[in-house]
This record gives structure tokens, C-alpha cells and sequence, in this order.
């Protein structure tokens, strides 16, 4: 999610972006996605049943629409995904 938001010119929120830091999370507001591996302390088992995510980790499998701070935005942006590319 980090990486397609960037390319496309969105400064989506974060920080190391291997799962490490917990710099940002996000929210999954709908769709369907994968969490890759990150620091397992990182999200809480009420985050995670609030569907928050480690956006640095998550691959989408679905069109998604999350929540995630934007740096130099003065509000919150939603975004939807809307076509996935193999790599
Ligand atoms: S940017 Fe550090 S865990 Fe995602």
C-alpha cells in the first residue's frame, strides 16, 4: 500500500517500511488484504479487531479503500485501490 501510494505521488505516512518501526498504521476500511510479516507487538489484538494495519505490510487482494495519514495533509485522505499488478 505504501509503495503503490508513492508512486503514484501520495506521501502516504511512514516510517521504515520493512514492519519494524509502527510508525503509522492505517485502517482497512473495506476489501480484502494480506499482512505480510512485521514486529508482532506492533498492532494489538484490539487494533487488529478494529482492522487497523500495518500499511508498510499489506498487500492488497482486493479493491480496498484504508484510512491513512498523508505527510503535509492537514486531514485524514481516504484512497481505494483500484487495480493490482504482479511484480
Ligand atoms: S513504516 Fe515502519 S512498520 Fe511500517
Amino acid at each position: 500500500i505504501v509503495e503503490a501510494a508513492l508512486e503514484q505521488g501520495v506521501a502516504i505516512h511512514h516510517g521504515c517500511g520493512n514492519g519494524s518501526c509502527g510508525d503509522y498504521k492505517g485502517r482497512i476500511l473495506s476489501g480484502e488484504g494480506v499482512q505480510l510479516p512485521f514486529m508482532p507487538l506492533l498492532l494489538t489484538p484490539e487494533e487488529r479487531a478494529h482492522k487497523q494495519a500495518i500499511l508498510c505490510k499489506l498487500q492488497p487482494r482486493s479493491a480496498m479503500r484504508i484510512e491513512a495519514r498523508v505527510d503535509g495533509a492537514t486531514e485524514l485522505w481516504t484512497g481505494t485501490v483500484i487495480s493490482l499488478q504482479r511484480l
